[in-house]
């Protein structure tokens, strides 16, 4: 049955309030449960949802992921047992099914519980789907079709397209997004990025809680918005919204862009990649820190970094004898003065530079 026969098939069902057998393969409903080896394929075929296996230990860990299904490089964006892999065994396997109460329930192969969305919504009632969207959003979509639970709202590593990701004034929480822990194991690792909520006004990259480097500040010009049109139908667009309770950022791509992300990997790097088409292979088209003046507190408490020009490292020589830079001053601080370990840092005026804010 092609999509559009299925879909009639539903909208029939519907007219003569039979239960639908619209259950098609980019979702799940209650008493259909997904096992290893079956897999959820979104609506346009961007995403896939399955178990899979990172490494090659044994007892084998399962874990449950989102990645993308039309690329030959499996990248997972979203893990939901990150820290609580299941195993399959001969006898039975693990399960991820959606219960009466509208809750997605991954179990173990005993039948434990393992990961719950834990909506605790009691309006939710039953009859709900959970949709695996072709933006790599799984969403548990109620009857009347409010969004009860959405996988974007609790990221892992990977920062998508019309994903947000913010800062709740009034909470002082910070959305993060954490590393892996290795190359095969999702478990949490020490690297996160997100925003600073005592400021609300700039990002960090941290390792546990220590801040290791930072991106420039959410407002200001720098940030308001990015834009990159590469041609007529790959345009990619960043913004930085504001309202009374949050403040997110935000990101979009047009229909013909290639997949794009930001991820912040266990290594430590927060990243902004691109699917190249051509080479098969993801383009790090940015990272961060991008040079020196990005590691937290280069110059010391107080010191001023700068870099000569844009991607380029700051300058290697002793230059304590440089001019000191007027936003420097302001602030009280000699430009030049934190010439440290040896006096090769630049911690002076130039074109392109922020304060280095200890
Ligand atoms: C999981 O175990 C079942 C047997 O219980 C087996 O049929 C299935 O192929 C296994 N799946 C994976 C992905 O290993
Ligand atoms: C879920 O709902 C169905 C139909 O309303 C019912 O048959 C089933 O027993 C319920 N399951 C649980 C676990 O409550
Ligand atoms: C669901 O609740 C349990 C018990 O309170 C908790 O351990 C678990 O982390 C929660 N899961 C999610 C996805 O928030
Ligand atoms: C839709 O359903 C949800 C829960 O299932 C409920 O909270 C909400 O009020 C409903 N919205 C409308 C417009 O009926
Ligand atoms: C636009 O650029 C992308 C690569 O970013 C390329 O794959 C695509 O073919 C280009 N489209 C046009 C219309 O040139
Ligand atoms: C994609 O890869 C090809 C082949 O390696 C390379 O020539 C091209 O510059 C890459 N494009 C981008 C946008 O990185």
């Amino acid at each position: 049955m092609d999509r559009s026969a299925a879909a009639l098939a539903c909208i029939t069902s519907v007219l003569l309030l039979l239960p639908p057998p619209c259950a098609s393969d980019d979702r799940l409903v209650t008493g259909k449960p997904l096992s290893p080896g079956a897999t959820l394929v979104s609506d346009g075929g961007a995403f896939a949802l399955s178990f899979f296996s990172p490494s090659t230990a044994t007892p084998e860990k399962m874990y449950l992921g989102i990645w993308y299904n039309d690329i030959p490089q499996r990248t997972v964006v979203w893990v939901a047992d990150r820290g609580t892999p299941v195993t399959n065994t001969s006898s039975s396997a693990p399960t991820l099914s959606l219960t009466n109460s509208s809750n997605l329930v991954l179990s173990d192969a005993d039948g434990r519980v393992r990961w719950s969305t834990n909506i605790t919504d009691d309006a939710a009632g039953s009859g709900s789907t959970a949709v695996l969207l072709n933006t790599g959003n799984l969403v548990i979509r109620s009857p009347n079709g409010t969004i009860l639970w959405k996988s974007f709202d609790h990221p892992t590593d990977s920062f998508l397209p019309g994903m947000k990701l913010g800062m709740t004034f009034k909470t002082r929480v910070s959305d993060r997004l954490v590393s892996w822990r290795g190359p095969g194991d999702p478990s949490p690792g020490s690297f996160s990025f997100g925003g600073d909520p005592d400021t609300f006004l700039q990002v960090f990259v941290r390792k546990g809680t220590r801040p290791v480097s930072r991106d420039a500040p959410w407002t200001g010009y720098m940030m308001l918005s990015r834009y990159l049109q590469v041609n007529s139908s790959d345009i990619f667009y960043f913004s930085v919204v504001d309202n009374d309770e949050k403040r997110y950022i935000t990101f979009s791509v047009s229909e013909g862009s290639p997949h794009t992300r930001y991820v912040i990997t266990y290594a430590g790097r927060y990243q902004f990649q691109r699917w190249n088409i051509s080479s098969s292979a993801w383009a790090v088209v940015a990272e961060l820190p991008r040079w020196d003046c990005n590691y937290y507190n280069y110059c010391g408490p107080n010191g001023y970094c700068a870099t000569t020009r844009r991607g380029r490292l700051p300058s290697r020589r002793a230059s304590a004898s440089q001019g000191s830079s007027r936003r420097a001053r302001r602030s009280g601080t000699a430009a030049g003065s934190r010439v440290v370990a040896g006096g090769r840092r630049r911690c002076s005026a130039a074109t392109v530079s922020w304060p280095c804010r200890g």
